[in-house]
C-alpha cells in the first residue's frame, strides 16, 4: 500500500532530457529527518495568495512542518517575497503552469510555454533548483514528456468544492496513511485552517510532514528512480 502510494504519484519524465538538466538533487532534509518513520507530504496548488499562503507559511513553522507548493507563474512576481521565504524555511517549491493551463488540451509547444515559462521565473527569484511539476487537473496530454518529475496526490479531500475547514480536515484524516499525498489549495483561507488542523492531529499521532522530494528519498525512491516511472495517469 505504501509503495503503491508512491506509485501513483508518478514521477515522470524523459530520461535522454532529464541529461540536459542537472541532476536533481535529493533533499538535504532527508538527513535530518529520522528514519524509520511515519511521513506525509501536503502539497498546495495554485498560490501564492497574500493573505492565506502567508497565513499557512506562518503555522508551518510555527509547527516546524514541510509542504510543497506548486505555483502559479503569474502570481510569482507580485508575491515574491513568499515564495522566497517558501525555499528558505525549506518547503519544496514546484511548478503549476504559467496560467493554470490544462496541459491536456494545447498544442505541445504550448504546454512546454507554459511550463517553462514559470520555470525561468523561479529561477530568477530563486538559485538554481529543478522545480517539480503538477499540471492543473493531474492532467498531460498523451505522450507528452517533461524533463522534470510530475508529482500527482493520493488524498484529495476536493477542498475548493466545500470550502468548509471541518470537513476538509475530516476528509483527510479520514483516509490519510503513512507515505499519503495529500491535494489542498493555499488560495482559500478554510484550506489553510484546515491544514493546520491536519498538521496538528497527525504530529500527536506521530507523523513527520516533509516536502514530496523528502518523502521520496525517505522511502528509498531518488528523483533518478522516480523518472523511470512511466506509468501513466490513472
Ligand atoms: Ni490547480
Amino acid at each position: 500500500m505504501r509503495k503503491k502510494c508512491l506509485l501513483i504519484i508518478l514521477l515522470m519524465a524523459l530520461p535522454a532530457l532529464c541529461l540536459a538538466k542537472s541532476e536533481a538533487v535529493p533533499a538535504e532534509g532527508g538527513a535530518r529527518i529520522p528514519a524509520g518513520e511515519k511521513y506525509v507530504a501536503l502539497t498546495f496548488d495554485d498560490g501564492p495568495r497574500r493573505g492565506t499562503t502567508d497565513r499557512l507559511l506562518d503555522g508551518l513553522k510555527e509547527r516546524k512542518a514541510s509542504a510543497t507548493f506548486f505555483l502559479i507563474g503569474q502570481q510569482i512576481e507580485a508575491n515574491a517575497d513568499l515564495v522566497v521565504r517558501m525555499a528558505e524555511e525549506g518547503h519544496q517549491i514546484g511548478n503549476h503552469t504559467w496560467s493554470h493551463q490544462r496541459l491536456d488540451g494545447v498544442a505541445p509547444e504550448a504546454a512546454v510555454q507554459e511550463v517553462e515559462r514559470t520555470e525561468a521565473a523561479l529561477e530568477a527569484l530563486l538559485s538554481g533548483g529543478e522545480y517539480w511539476l503538477r499540471p492543473p487537473y493531474g492532467q498531460v496530454a498523451e505522450g507528452a514528456v517533461f524533463r522534470v518529475p510530475l508529482v500527482k496526490w493520493c488524498v484529495d479531500p476536493r477542498d475548493w468544492e466545500s470550502r468548509d475547514a471541518e470537513k476538509v480536515a475530516q476528509a483527510i484524516l479520514e483516509c490519510v496513511e503513512p507515505n499519503s499525498i495529500i491535494l489542498l489549495h493555499d488560495i482559500y483561507p478554510t484550506s489553510v485552517d484546515a491544514a493546520l488542523r491536519v498538521v496538528d492531529q497527525l504530529q500527536e499521532e506521530g507523523y513527520w510532514f516533509v516536502t514530496v522530494e523528502e518523502l521520496l528519498w525517505l522511502n528509498g525512491v531518488t528523483p533518478e528512480a522516480g523518472r523511470m516511472y512511466r506509468t501513466g495517469w490513472g
